[in-house]
């Protein structure tokens, strides 16, 4: 079997990392993406220490000329799998949400797993058995009070996803969304500090999902889907 290769956006905590570690210990050689390099390179010696192969990269998503580098850096190479994992969140009323917090939240979870897509799209063309799999959240499938920017992106990424699946679908690459409820990261401890931790999903477990989408066999994908904890009761 040739050797297959994943580039993975937030890769330094949390559901990204957890994604990393699961398809570095299938074989799969990942390049690890984030804005943090000492996260990525204690990510990438983890999975290094378990007999993997990582190697990283430290761009913020948003930095269109970052991501460009990093095709120009991929150039030649054949990538199987992105994963549109990094994600930035906003707690707050519309009234209190400025301008740039808007553009933000839309820049991180939306237009970059636009452009990253673009932009890897001749590696993904490459490869025999080509997957993106973009993180999305159960706001795609329930309406949440407070997180009308987030939800906005999230349901635009839903959208991006389903239009990009049907556009590649003659190339047989797939282009999957896994929209978890809350989840146990750093992310969703900064969000709601103190939640009960039985109403989260594992990283991990997001992250064996994400492996079971990849490892279809060529030609076949399935529907978008939520993973979320059967305690978790969305708030009014
Ligand atoms: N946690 C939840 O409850 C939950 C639920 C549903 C969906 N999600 C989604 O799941 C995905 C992963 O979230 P998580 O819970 O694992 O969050 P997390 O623990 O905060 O991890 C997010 C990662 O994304 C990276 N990141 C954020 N902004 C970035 C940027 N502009 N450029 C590059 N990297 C960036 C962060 O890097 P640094 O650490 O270097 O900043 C971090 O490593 C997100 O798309 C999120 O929306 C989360």
């Amino acid at each position: 079997m040739t050797e297959r290769t994943a580039v993975i956006t937030g890769a330094g905590q949390g559901t990204g990392r957890a994604i990393a570690l699961r398809f570095a210990a299938a074989g799969i050689k990942t390049m690890l993406v984030g804005r943090t390099e000492s996260k990525l390179r204690a990510a990438a010696d983890e999975i290094a220490a378990l007999g993997g192969e990582a190697s990283f990269r430290a761009l913020d998503v948003t930095d269109d000329a970052a991501v460009a580098a990093l095709g120009e850096r991929l150039a030649d190479e054949t990538v199987d799998i992105l994963v549109n994992c990094a994600g930035d969140w906003l707690i707050a009323h519309l009234q209190d949400t400025s301008n740039e917090q808007l553009d933000h939240i839309l820049r991180v979870n939306l237009r970059a797993p636009y452009i990253l897509s673009r932009v890897l799209l001749p590696n993904l063309r490459r490869s025999d058995n080509a997957s993106i799999i973009n993180i999305g959240s159960i706001v795609t499938s329930i309406s949440v009070p407070t997180v009308t920017a987030y939800t906005a992106a999230k349901v635009g990424l839903k959208g991006l996803t389903g239009s990009l699946a049907a556009e590649l679908r003659p190339e047989r690459i797939r282009v999957v969304m896994i929209s978890p409820g809350p989840a146990d990261t750093p992310m969703r401890e900064a969000a709601s500090p103190g939640i009960d931790k039985a109403v989260l999903v594992q990283p991990e477990t997001i992250a064996e999902m994400a492996h079971a989408v990849v490892t279809l066999p060529r030609g076949i994908t399935t529907s978008d889907f939520t993973l979320h904890s059967l305690t978790f009761e969305p708030p009014d």
